[in-house]
């Protein structure tokens, strides 16, 4: 039975031929290499994010203060990472979070279809963003059976959100996540430094400028007129969402709906009662707001709220060790965010998919080795807090 840790022997036994990775296997390193080569503009939007980065380093950082024990004499020899989620069956509890500029990682201007790729070829799902350079429909057609999630950025205009998720759900998604932490854009000096923000430059706003809502709202096509276009962007990106707009919400689709950028227990409880399919504990990797505690700290008292209603998480997540945190303690699936931009940026889908790899070998070594055979008995095992 094929296991995601063989991936360590096929590395070993290329190397026996003198082949070593085309990336490196470790996030620190791969970090390096994708900063030297990222333009700088893109690189910024990336590695960088909200006022001095507290809360982004807090995010990875505090998965050193949550420990696992191994236990001894259990047969880990079969491993089965297995989960349900919101009615699929999924071969692993991974999936890449949505980035808004996939777009721009990859020199070609197509990183939103590379990124469909690597799900395609790994078996990770995709949550597509609504800011993407390619038209959602594309990237769905590019993940090939891997199954996606449309993430919805909540125009003010209500049509226009009818419309986007109309769209994703003929395009085969299988799940809306509503991104709920992004209606303004938080304080980025890397960003404000440079004057550089992408959407005003026209970049990853392809699902609007395809949209027919959108299009027949203009007095000239996108494409004849890119600027009115982007300020057509401007006046109806980031509606307001509070509790009483979750009737309409829930209105808009049948999918599973996913709620985006919850951190405390009681909004998880309330999103719930309202009719949320699952909770997506996140803290947008320290983008957003700046003085958070870390998500992966946040993440225990949602999941003991969210009872057995689904908790996705992402925020921090750079190792397969890391996901085994997160699942120990309670998330039900884990996003993986910034690496897989880095491994578009060096290598396309290729590279995507060898970061998503490495992050599932390390995690399936781990259980192996820690005898925990199965996500239940990552569960069951539990993360304990470390004293400092
Ligand atoms: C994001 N994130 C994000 N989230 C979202 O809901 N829609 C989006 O379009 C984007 N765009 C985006 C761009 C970039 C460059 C980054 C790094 C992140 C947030 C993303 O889904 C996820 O919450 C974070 O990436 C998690 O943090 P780490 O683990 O990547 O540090």
């Amino acid at each position: 039975m094929p296991h995601y840790g063989d991936y360590q022997n096929a590395i070993y036994g290329a190397g026996l031929a003198g082949v070593v990775p085309r990336l490196p296997v470790d996030f620190a390193t791969l970090e390096a290499r994708a900063v030297a080569a990222m333009p700088a503009s893109v690189r910024d939007y990336v590695q960088g994010g909200c006022g001095d980065e507290t809360t982004q380093a807090r995010n990875a950082g505090a998965f050193g203060h949550w420990g696992m024990v191994p236990r001894m004499m259990v047969d880990g020899s079969r491993r089965d990472l297995s989960i349900d989620l919101l009615g699929l069956r999924l071969p692993h509890p991974l999936f890449m979070a949505p980035i808004g500029v996939n777009g721009i990682c990859t020199p070609d201007g197509h990183g939103d279809l590379a990124a469909a790729r690597a799900a395609a070829e790994t078996g990770v799902p995709f949550m597509a963003s609504t800011l993407a350079n390619d038209p959602l429909e594309a990237v769905a057609g590019a993940m090939g059976d891997t199954p996606g999630f449309f993430q919805l950025y909540t125009p003010k205009d209500v049509e226009l959100a009818a419309s986007l998720v109309t769209r994703a759900e003929a395009a085969g998604y299988k799940g809306i996540v509503v991104t709920l932490d992004t209606w303004v854009t938080g304080w980025r000096p890397r960003d404000l430094n440079t004057g550089n923000f992408p959407q005003l430059r026209g970049a990853v706003l392809t699902n609007y400028f395809s949209d027919p809502v959108f299009r027949a709202a203009l007095a000239a096509p996108p494409e004849a007129d890119p600027a009115a276009a982007i300020r057509q962007w401007m006046g109806t990106f980031g509606k307001v969402l509070t509790w009483d707009d979750m009737p309409w919400l829930r209105s808009l689709t049948r999918l599973p709906l996913i709620l985006k950028g919850i951190c405390h227990p009681d909004d998880a409880r309330r999103a719930i009662d309202l009719g949320a399919d699952a909770i997506y504990c996140s803290n947008h990797g320290g983008r957003q707001a700046n003085g958070g505690i870390a998500a992966i700290d946040c993440l225990p008292d949602v999941v003991a709220a969210a009872g057995d209603t689904p908790v996705l998480f992402d925020s921090g997540v750079r190792s397969g060790s890391d996901v085994v945190k997160a699942l120990a303690l309670g998330a039900t699936a884990v996003g993986v965010g910034r690496p897989y931009a880095y491994g578009l940026a060096l290598d396309g889908a290729a590279g995507a998919a060898h970061v998503l790899r490495c992050i599932l070998a390390e995690a399936d070594l781990l259980m192996a080795v820690n005898g925990y055979p199965t996500i239940p008995a990552v569960r069951a095992a539990g993360a304990q807090r470390i004293a400092r």
